[in-house]
């Protein structure tokens, strides 16, 4: 099994994922924000690549059943119903609803993966569930950091070499490219305070800026669900039989 991580999205072709598994993380936020949906019972989420499309596909779909949701800058896109904080997507907000995301760059990074064999989306809240079913899986991974305005993000490398470091606690023959290897030593480096870690980056500032320090604090929470996102038919779903009896038991061995 061979691990490789993008610390961007910029050089690569949609293409060059087909066949592939991938594993896209936004940490700060939309991939912590697609996994607390799907955990919160919306019935899927749409990640779309530009604001435009996001209205189009809702305009094409069934009135209350669907939220338009997504950010410019952090903040939420005028006319949408919800931005891009994880804390908006409660329960009684999102349950049963069809989200469509536009996020600058997380869901930007995920319809470009979307040729993917296999589409995953990884963040610290769901992060030992995607190490172990990438693990049962055996297939090579490419993790896909979407980066910041496709420059790198400290926060997705670091989640990236989380997730090597989980993956090679239970499998052997892990083999890993130069990038991922940078990203283990990163996450050894940054990684054991995550709060401080996410409050000190470039896009965790400014979030604070803006007022959501609080969804810092959410984002920084390691390993609190089970939940996979999997990409299919153009939307990200629960992934089933997704290893909920397994994580749990890992966690408490
Ligand atoms: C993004 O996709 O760039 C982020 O999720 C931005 C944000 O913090 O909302």
């Amino acid at each position: 099994m061979k691990l490789n991580v993008f610390f961007t999205p910029i050089s690569i072709d949609e293409l060059y994922f087909t066949h592939k598994t991938t594993v896209v993380i936004d940490v700060l936020r939309a991939s912590s924000t697609i996994v607390a949906a799907l955990k919160n019972g919306a019935k899927e989420v749409v990640p779309v690549a530009t604001v435009e499309f996001a209205m189009k596909v809702s305009g094409g779909m069934f009135g209350g059943q669907t939220l338009l949701c997504g950010e410019r800058n952090t903040k939420k896109i005028e006319g949408f119903a919800l931005g891009n904080s994880p804390l908006e997507f409660t329960e009684k907000v999102v349950k049963g609803k069809s989200i469509i995301l536009y996020t600058t760059n997380g869901t930007r990074a995920i319809v470009k993966a979307k040729f993917s064999e296999n589409l995953f989306v990884c963040s610290l809240e769901n992060l030992s569930a995607v190490a172990h079913h990438l693990v049962r899986l055996n297939e090579d991974v490419e993790i896909l950091c979407s980066g910041k305005s496709n420059t790198f993000s400290l926060e997705d490398s670091i989640c990236a070499g989380k997730l090597s470091t989980e993956i090679m606690k239970t499998k052997e023959d892990v083999e890993l490219s130069d990038a991922a290897r940078a990203s283990v030593s990163l996450s050894k480096s940054f990684g054991k305070n995550i709060l401080k870690m996410l409050q000190e980056t470039e896009h965790g500032k400014i979030l604070i800026g803006n007022g959501f320090n609080d969804d810092l604090k959410y984002c920084s929470k390691l390993d609190i669900t089970n939940i996979i996102p999997y990409f299919s038919g153009n939307a990200l779903k629960i992934l089933p039989n997704n290893l909920e009896g397994e994580s749990n038991k890992n966690k408490t061995e």
